[in-house]
């Protein structure tokens, strides 16, 4: 079991790794007999799992109740937040009760800004359960769901009091969907660590046959990654934002493809892609790193072409409205380096338009 800080001042938590420890589960919750919790999770994975956790929860003797909402990034909306809210109400949960994500990263961005808003704010644990969740959506206190016009556009920042990862829930998950999570895991390498990146590149083939202790390794180390830079940016005016690399690209493709159609993941590596292409064409990324990210990012079945569906002049409505835009500057994230990125402003967007055709068609 490995532990990890996130140092909040008061708001400091921690993010608790372990493999098949599911039975002792109720050992890691901060809660105490007699609390009140509320799980939040979806049809999915309320068959495999649900029943079990409740009966683990009234084992310990907390008062547990549940929330099954639909599953699917479609549903990350304002009208399944008031569901929930409405749900919370009728059945007179006061500010006393902690909700407990039970999810993916859909259902982690839901649950926190329920939890962000519900009577001006209640504590949430999380309890991520796809490796995008593991790796980065349960970590650092951003909440929030879709509008139909952008992706996130409506949110909160509000940190759990836990996060409490079993790597053992990753034996459920369909390929497609740990695929979208190497993305993100393939992201942290880009931006922030050349070693880690080459350690992908030799683990790869382990990862994706889920061995136990590369994956514990992997998720550990993403996990300190973004420990670090959520301690020291929590709010995201400066350093935070490069973990943004390629989202500006991807949230673009995941909106105008309709929420849930392509994986977050997968929209991520095609804009992973895009921008490594911009700072090329800027002059700032050789051509053998570009060969060895988009090798990488194959190995883990992830696209490379943007959806054929798209045109360029498609994508160039939500890049402006996304958050990474200041006073209608096109401000982009951008590598240097296998382990270097840094936020470039007022980037052209017929440059940024053109090398979206080339990933159309030649990348
Ligand atoms: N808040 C953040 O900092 C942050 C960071 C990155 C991504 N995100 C958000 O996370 C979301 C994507 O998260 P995701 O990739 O986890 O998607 P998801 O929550 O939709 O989960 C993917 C699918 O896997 C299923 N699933 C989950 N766990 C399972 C298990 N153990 N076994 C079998 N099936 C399982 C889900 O029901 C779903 O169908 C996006 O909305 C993205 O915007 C948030
Ligand atoms: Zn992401």
């Amino acid at each position: 079991m490995k532990k990890i800080n996130i140092s909040l001042g008061k708001r400091s938590y921690k993010i608790i790794i372990s493999s098949d420890r599911f039975n002792d589960i109720c050992s890691f919750l901060p809660l105490r007999p007699g609390d009140n919790a509320m799980i939040i999770t979806n049809q999915t994975l309320s068959p495999m799992y649900l029943n079990k956790f409740i009966s683990l929860m009234k084992k310990s003797k907390i008062e547990v109740d549940y929330i099954t909402i639909a599953d699917g990034e479609q549903y990350k909306t304002l009208e399944t937040i008031n569901y929930i809210i409405g749900i919370l109400l009728k059945r007179s949960h006061d500010r006393n009760t902690t909700l407990i994500s039970f999810g993916g990263g859909v259902i982690g961005d839901i649950t926190g800004f329920v939890a962000a808003i519900y009577q001006r704010g209640v504590r949430f644990i999380q309890i991520p359960t796809t490796l995008l969740a593991q790796v980065d959506a349960s970590v650092g206190g951003k909440t929030g769901v879709n509008h139909m016009l952008g992706k996130n556009m409506i949110g909160a920042f509000h940190q759990p009091i836990s996060v409490i990862i079993d790597t053992n829930f990753l034996l459920s998950l369909p390929p497609r969907e740990f695929s979208s999570g190497l993305a993100e895991v393939i992201k942290y390498g880009i931006i922030l660590d050349a070693s880690f990146f080459q350690w992908i590149e030799k683990n790869i083939d382990l990862l994706m046959a889920l061995n136990k202790d590369t994956i514990s390794y992997c998720i550990s180390k993403c996990c300190e990654l973004k420990a670090d830079i959520v301690s020291n940016d929590e709010y995201d005016f400066g350093r935070r934002s490069i973990l943004n690399l390629g989202h500006t690209f991807g949230h673009a493709i995941e909106a105008h493809m309709g929420y849930g159609s392509w994986l977050h993941g997968e929209a991520i590596s095609v804009g992973i892609v895009m921008a490594i292409r911009t700072s090329e064409r800027l002059g700032q990324f050789n051509t053998k790193d570009i060969n060895r990210i988009i090798n990488l990012l194959q190995r883990a079945k992830l696209p490379i072409y943007g959806p054929v569906e798209m045109m360029s002049k498609d994508y160039l409505p939500y890049m402006i409205r996304d958050k990474k835009v200041i006073s209608g500057k096109l401000k982009l994230i951008l590598p240097s380096s296998i382990g270097v990125a840094e936020v470039k402003n007022n980037i052209p967007y017929e440059l940024v338009l053109d090398v979206i055709n080339k990933c159309q068609n030649i990348c």
